[in-house]
């Protein structure tokens, strides 16, 4: 296998194929640690990991504790609410206080794109993008992508839909890039106003009609509305996005009959997803979480912990 040369996670861009299989290989040969009843290796002992979030999350951030956790790391959380920011601290002041208590890696959750790629030039320790504004979150994407292997098999080939807020989800920037990468056609769906003017330049097939955009694919991926990031409403209601673009029952049948379906979460039921797709046996959507501290202790073992 060849070796993982980089400081720090920002990007699916930064990644080749060979990282990325590095990637989902290392986690597969984690992921077993998470179903011991003693959920401890001496991997990163002496290793401080510190939490910087700035946007709310759960997922992300658990797994990522959880995940330092099983490899002994020591893990600092800081939120934004509860930070010098709130007294008028600079990022740039900020981040070089935390260089000074000596961290070996930090994980930033940042409201602004780019803001992880700022601190990473500006701080000795390795730093992970656990998603930056609408730009990308990088380890959803390789979480996605090692729950579409391991529930499929190779990647190359596979016809995968996303369908919703394509111009905000930094996951569906992330996931494209991504799925690209790795050989899989992807086709993107939402409403005109969710759909970035550029999307075809990523190599995607674009197509509004959700119906037709989930026909005899493997794998459907839905997004989460991010209201908090549109300015001004892009759809008239809820209830008419969800009659138009929630993926429902009917959707489904049009798949392939063994096709899965994915969702970053967190969910909005009855909006981009119906409950009875989201509960259904082809949800993989509680594997994706599981795979989460899988991948997550790949990327922190590859970062800090093997020997460069
Ligand atoms: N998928 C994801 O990033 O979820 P959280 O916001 O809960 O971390």
């Amino acid at each position: 296998m060849s070796t993982f040369e980089h400081k720090d996670l920002l990007s699916i861009k930064q990644l080749s194929i060979s990282d990325i299989q590095i990637i989902l290989e290392v986690a597969n040969s984690l992921k077993e640690l998470i179903h011991r009843d003693i959920k401890k290796v001496p991997t990163l002992r002496g290793k401080n990991v510190t939490l910087f979030f700035y946007e709310p999350s759960t997922r992300t951030r658990t797994s990522f504790e959880i995940a330092a956790k099983i490899l002994s790391a020591d893990t600092v959380s800081i939120s934004a609410s509860a930070s010098s920011m709130q007294k008028g601290e600079t990022l740039l002041d900020t981040v070089k206080t935390l260089q000074a208590m000596n961290p070996d890696l930090l994980v930033i959750r940042h409201s602004s794109s780019g803001a992880p790629h700022f601190i990473a030039k500006n701080i000795k320790a390795s730093v992970v993008n656990a998603g930056d504004g609408i730009n990308e979150h990088p380890t959803q994407a390789l979480l996605d992508l090692f729950t579409i292997k391991e529930k499929k098999g190779d990647i190359k080939g596979l016809n995968v839909a996303i369908i919703g807020d394509i111009a905000h989800s930094r996951v569906a920037r992330s996931d494209i890039l991504a799925l690209k990468k790795m050989g899989a056609d992807v086709t993107v769906s939402g409403p005109p106003t969710m759909m970035p003017p550029d999307i075809e330049s990523l190599g995607v097939n674009v197509c509004y009609d959700p119906y037709e955009a989930v026909r005899n694919k493997d794998v459907v991926i839905g997004l989460r509305i991010q209201l908090e990031r549109q300015r001004t409403f892009l759809f008239p209601s809820l209830r008419e996005y969800a009659n138009f673009f929630g993926i429902n029952r009917k959707m489904l049948e049009l798949t392939k009959p063994d096709a899965i379906i994915m969702h970053p979460g967190p969910m909005n039921r009855g909006v981009e997803i119906m409950s009875d797709v989201a509960d259904s046996n082809r949800s993989v959507i509680l594997d994706q979480v599981t795979n989460g501290v899988a991948v997550r202790m790949a990327i922190l073992y590859l970062l800090i912990g093997s020997q460069k």
